[in-house]
């Protein structure tokens, strides 16, 4: 990429943004074929959310186009009956027609009436707040997710969560209860229901769901920052009783115990306590593993991390995710823009615009802490991705294909 084209003087707005246009799109056509695309669909009718707001726009846009084919009947029809014509005397006013005056304004009245009536009726229908939903609480931060299940409390203490991947039951209400830790984002997963903005020191709920198991793709959809873009997630909705084998299996987990000595036994300690001789800040402080020590709440929870299939809140997926991983450790703010992760590479970063530097950890004590990640996983059993099919899947992602 031309790095120089904005300090050139005398060019016009058009010639410098030109390149710029064109290199976002190379870049967005490159992202298209390095990563496993999915679709999003507002008309994906398995959602009872989307089926409810699809019927209620037949009925408004039906309503719609009979406006427009009366109106521009009168129009015409108007036009071409009064047009002017030199012998005709003054046409007859209508002032004071009160049977004319009437139609004009019930006729609008009703036609708002009907479009309010549809609007709230739809409103009840997506909000019935049933007895048996499944309750899910979701915090939004620059620039990841947290799925937290306050109806799952763990064995290990804590409740069941997990981080930038939310597992939902099919065929059930889901009510999804949305906030920020800091600027505002937007919970996007257009496939099983509408979206919400998160916002700093408020709660909202909301009702989502799906017939159909797999795996959907969801976004930030409020612009929030340098990674608006990265910040992704996925939805995956499994059958009710494979979602109640994976809630009983996340309850009871307890972080697996590394062999003493192993690459995980170091990764343990490195993630536990940092190493204070070279200043890498220690993992704990900042994410939560369950059943360890490590309860920190300024990242998103990696209890499951080795079950989980995406890297970077999305950003990366499947065998990219693994390859990712030594990297993301290494200089997470290198590779994802405005991530809040410390340097381990000595390298400088940005923490709320004060510039810090890393601490060091050497590429094989990366790959300890690595190791030690990938062990986080849940029993077979309770595996979201295994068999998942990917809903609206483009390129290379197989079904159901795991880390
Ligand atoms: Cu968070 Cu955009």
């Amino acid at each position: 990429m031309n790095t120089n084209h904005h300090q050139r003087p005398g060019h016009s707005r058009f010639s410098r943004a030109l390149p710029l246009a064109l290199t976002a799109l190379g870049a967005t056509l490159l992202t298209g074929c390095q990563q496993a695309n999915q679709t999003l669909s507002i008309g994906d009718m398995s959602s009872g959310y989307n089926r409810e707001i699809f019927w209620m726009s037949v009925w408004a846009i039906a309503l719609s186009i009979i406006i427009f084919i009366g109106v521009s009947y009168a129009l015409f029809y108007t036009v071409n009956k009064f047009r002017e014509d030199k012998h005709d005397a003054p046409p007859a006013q209508f002032h004071g027609n009160n049977r004319l005056e009437v139609i004009l304004v019930v006729v609008p009245v009703i036609i708002v009436v009907f479009l309010s009536v549809l609007t709230v009726r739809s409103m009840a229908r997506l909000n019935p707040t049933p007895q048996n939903v499944v309750n899910i609480d979701i915090l939004s931060r620059q620039f990841w997710w947290n799925f937290a299940y306050p109806e799952a409390p763990a064995a290990a203490g804590g409740v069941v969560t997990n981080g930038n991947e939310i597992i939902i039951p099919t065929r059930q209400q889901v009510a999804l209860t949305i906030t920020s830790g800091d600027v505002i984002h937007g919970f996007w997963a257009p496939n099983i229901g509408g979206q919400r903005h998160a916002l700093p020191g408020t709660r909202r709920t909301w009702q989502v769901d799906t017939d159909r198991p797999g795996a959907y793709q969801g976004n930030c959809s409020q612009l929030c920052g340098a990674s608006h873009a990265n910040m992704r997630y996925k939805v995956v909705a499994l059958e009710p009783e494979r979602y109640n084998t994976f809630i009983t299996a996340a309850r009871a987990y307890r972080a697996p115990e590394p062999a003493p000595s192993s690459a995980e036994a170091r990764g343990y300690t490195l993630f536990m306590q940092g190493k204070t001789s070279t200043g890498a800040l220690s993992c704990a402080a900042c994410h939560r593993v369950q059943g360890t020590p490590a309860a920190g709440a300024a990242g998103p929870d990696l209890s499951f991390f080795g079950t989980r299939r995406t890297l970077g809140a999305g950003m990366w997926e499947g065998e990219r995710a693994r390859e990712m991983l030594h990297e993301w450790i290494k200089h997470s703010p290198l590779v994802k823009p405005g991530s809040l992760m410390p340097t381990y590479d000595g390298s400088e970063y940005r923490v709320n615009g004060k510039v810090q530097k890393g601490g060091v950890l050497t590429d094989a004590e990366i790959d300890d802490v690595s190791a030690y990640l990938r062990s986080l996983k849940l029993p077979e059993e309770a595996d979201y991705w295994q068999g998942t099919p990917v809903i609206g899947a483009q390129g290379a992602s197989a079904p159901g294909e795991s880390q």
